[in-house]
């Protein structure tokens, strides 16, 4: 069994590659609490800011896993800080314990800081399939490993937490190509777009961006964005994700 969280599917890809039995966090969470009981238990989620999404982190905090193999897989896009060490912390606090935890490099969808083209140009040598690979045998064999990451990046991450910006769904402008199709409301994890005259953000943003990307008319940016260019993972559709991600 995976859960999972994606906003532009890398980590939707992965977890297919990994298991069959998915089930998405954001649908998971319209409900209190979990327990979930199976021999081997998976989470597959991107790092937000050096570290563990607030959605994730929520999810775990509510739930209880009964099982002799909890993993993880955290895919990221460029330097993934300290956000082993952080679900570490987490999984502490809860009393829970990974037997696994692993990182996968691959596109980072962050558009203030990231080209999608050139990013795309990147993924040869990213080596994502071979990754891929790696984690599927490690998995296979229940191996027990944790990626190290030091006390630095750790500590980075506590920085990035006070600096990154609250406030991101005042960054987003919407054009006048929006055609209100609904899709960024129902690509939201949290239920956070609704459909007005045109699409309103309410205030909480888990600034994941997949309105943005999943937009089919690129009527929503970011003000302090690098491209107009848009990401999803070439093998997963905005369908799939609207499947994982609509709580509406
Ligand atoms: C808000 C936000 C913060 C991110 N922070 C980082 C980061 O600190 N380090 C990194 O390498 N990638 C970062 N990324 C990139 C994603 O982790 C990466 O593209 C991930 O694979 C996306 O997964 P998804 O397609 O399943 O949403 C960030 C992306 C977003 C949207």
């Amino acid at each position: 069994m995976i859960l999972y969280f994606t906003a532009t599917g890398n980590s939707l890809y992965v977890a297919k590659k990994l298991e069959s039995n998915l089930i998405s966090i954001p649908q998971l969470l319209k409900n209190d609490n979990h327990i979930f009981e199976e021999e081997k238990i998976g989470l597959v989620f991107p790092c937000f800011h050096s570290g563990v999404p607030k959605i994730v982190e929520d999810f775990i905090e509510r739930s209880e896993f009964k099982t002799q193999y909890l993993y993880a897989v955290i895919t990221f896009g460029a330097f993934s800080g300290g956000s082993i060490n952080h679900l570490i912390d987490i999984a502490k606090r809860n009393n829970l314990k990974f037997s696994y935890i692993n990182e996968l490099l691959m596109v980072d969808n962050y558009l203030p800081m990231f080209d999608v083209k050139k990013e795309i140009e990147k993924v040869p040598q990213k080596r994502i399939e071979e990754s891929i690979q790696l984690i599927v045998e490690d998995l296979k064999n229940m191996r027990i490993y944790i990626k190290k990451s030091n006390k630095i990046l750790n500590f980075m991450r506590s920085l990035m937490d006070k600096f990154y910006d609250r406030n991101f769904e005042r960054k987003f402008t919407i054009n006048n190509q929006c055609i209100l199709c609904g899709i960024c409301s129902k690509v939201c994890p949290v239920g956070n777009i609704s459909m007005k005259q045109k699409p309103e953000y309410s205030n909480n943003c888990q600034h994941c961006l997949s309105c943005i990307h999943n937009c089919p008319t690129k009527a929503i940016n970011l003000i302090n964005q690098k491209t107009t260019d848009r990401y999803i993972n070439e093998h997963i559709n905005t369908k799939e994700i609207i499947k994982s991600n609509n709580i509406l």
